[in-house]
């Protein structure tokens, strides 16, 4: 995708409300490697990525500007939270696993590219397949005149079978192989081999067993797996994939200040949360990693972190890993208006959901301008009073705006419901003003 860094922006728009510098430096930094993926080998190699440092409290939009992103370029994406590498009883579960995590994302977009190029093929293969079952073979020997009608009879069926016509008919299909995928993708490459072994003892077991009796419906979805494999090159998507997962591959390092150890508190008493920086350093710092599915090179993978870091400071990160994040963005708390433009002006807002769920039940369900201004405003009342939520706390000031219109809602079917102003001061406003209210309820 070579999206200019201002398209970007304008997509991010769309979902997320200000934070204009967070998604100014993200969009740069893939602009960056789009530009790096036009130049000489010799000067790509040379030009490392500028890994992001997102700062700001929760609930204000860090983890939804990765997501975003990560939907819009359709580059390899993976979010992982840095604190479960610290989990008590963690074996196994090492930092390089989020690398084969992310190439196992990387293959699956590469698959899904190739299932839609070769759509027809599939098509094909699958419509042959069933259709073979359904009309026994011309025998031997037919005339002319009998290959003919057959062929017509065929294409006739095949056409039947594609749109659905038959799809409650039941065949009986059998399987070449049986695919039991077996894709713990956290498990070393080692252990993925005794996997494979496993799983080709399995297939070898259900080998008498491997026929099934369908539903023509069914059975399109099962050969789908058949013909894929079949068709597509395994070997050449997983190189693509591999490569695309080194030069274009994001990782979302989410919670990253929960493995940083506050350089107040003297007792450093944490060896596991600075371990996982440690182990984190090759990883950033770029190193191979084997996979399953070959060598990958880390170097040009793009680190994006964030945090809240309310306790600890990202000077509280080990030195080393500091200068591996070069770019810090901070986060802006959430303002009143910023709040009212989130419920109003993104896409899928909560407000709409709102609206679309009660659709379900027949209730048209409005909301005056006015009204979500005073939830705009009683959500940032609660934030300052109690914690700092950020947008989160819309979802709960709504659930109780709502609560009663919600849970009756299937009895009104039919009806318009306008959620006003007095409405949601009688539903919050004493629980805002009270502190410990707001606490359990908001
Ligand atoms: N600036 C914003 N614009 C639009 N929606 C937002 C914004 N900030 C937060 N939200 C919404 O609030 C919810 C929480 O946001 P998000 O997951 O991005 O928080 P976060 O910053 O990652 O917080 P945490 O530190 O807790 O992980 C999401 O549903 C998101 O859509
Ligand atoms: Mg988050």
């Amino acid at each position: 995708m070579n999206l200019t860094p201002k398209e970007i922006v304008e997509y991010l728009d769309k979902y997320v409300i200000s934070q204009n510098d967070a998604k100014k430096t993200i969009a740069l930094a893939l602009r960056t490697r789009y530009r790096r993926m036009q130049l000489s080998q010799e000067l790509q190699d040379e030009i490392m990525p500028k890994n992001i440092l997102m700062i700001g409290s929760t609930g204000v939009g860090k983890t939804e500007i990765s997501r975003r992103l990560a939907k819009m370029m359709k580059v390899p994406f993976i979010k992982v939270e840095a604190s479960k590498y610290t989990e008590v009883g963690f074996v196994g579960r090492d930092v390089e696993s989020m690398i084969r995590d992310l190439v196992v994302n990387s293959i699956s977009i590469v698959k899904a590219e190739q299932e839609e190029a070769n759509k027809n093929k599939i098509q094909n293969y699958i419509l042959n397949k069933i259709v073979e079952k359904l009309l026994p073979p011309l025998s031997q020997g037919a005339s002319e005149s009998k290959k003919d009608d057959y062929q017509r009879l065929l294409n006739s069926m095949e056409e039947k079978v594609a749109n659905g016509e038959m799809d409650d008919k039941i065949i009986e299909l059998s399987f070449d192989k049986v695919h039991i995928e077996f894709n713990d993708t956290n498990l070393p490459p080692e252990m993925a081999k005794v996997q494979e072994s496993f799983s080709k003892i399995f297939t070898a077991i259900n080998k008498e067993d491997n026929k099934k009796e369908v539903t023509i419906k069914d059975a399109k979805e099962l050969l789908k797996l058949e013909a894929s494999s079949k068709l597509l090159d395994t070997m050449s998507i997983n190189n693509e994939a591999l490569k695309r997962a080194e030069n274009g591959g994001i990782i979302f390092l989410d919670e990253i200040d929960k493995i940083t150890v506050s350089a107040k508190s003297q007792s450093r008493n944490d060896p596991s949360k600075e371990g996982v920086q440690r182990d984190l350093l090759p990883i950033v710092e770029g190193s191979s990693v084997t996979t399953k599915y070959g060598v990958i090179n880390t170097d040009h993978i793009l680190f994006i972190a964030a945090g809240a870091f309310h306790l600890t400071k990202p000077s509280d990160l080990i030195p080393e890993l500091q200068g591996r994040f070069p770019l810090r963005v901070e986060l802006e708390s959430l303002t009143e208006d910023t709040l009212y433009k989130i419920l109003t002006q993104t896409q899928n807002s909560l407000l709409k959901q709102y609206e679309a769920l009660l659709g379900v039940e027949g209730m048209k369900l409005t909301f005056e301008d006015e009204a979500i201004k005073t939830i705009a405003k009683l959500a940032h009342r609660a934030n300052e009073i109690t914690e700092d939520i950020g947008a989160r706390r819309l979802h709960t000031v709504l659930e109780k705006v709502l609560e009663e219109v919600s849970f009756n809602a299937h009895e009104h079917s039919g009806s318009e419901f306008i959620v006003t102003s007095e409405l949601v001061h009688k539903q919050l406003d004493e629980i805002v003003e009270d502190d410990d209210l707001s606490r359990y309820i908001l």
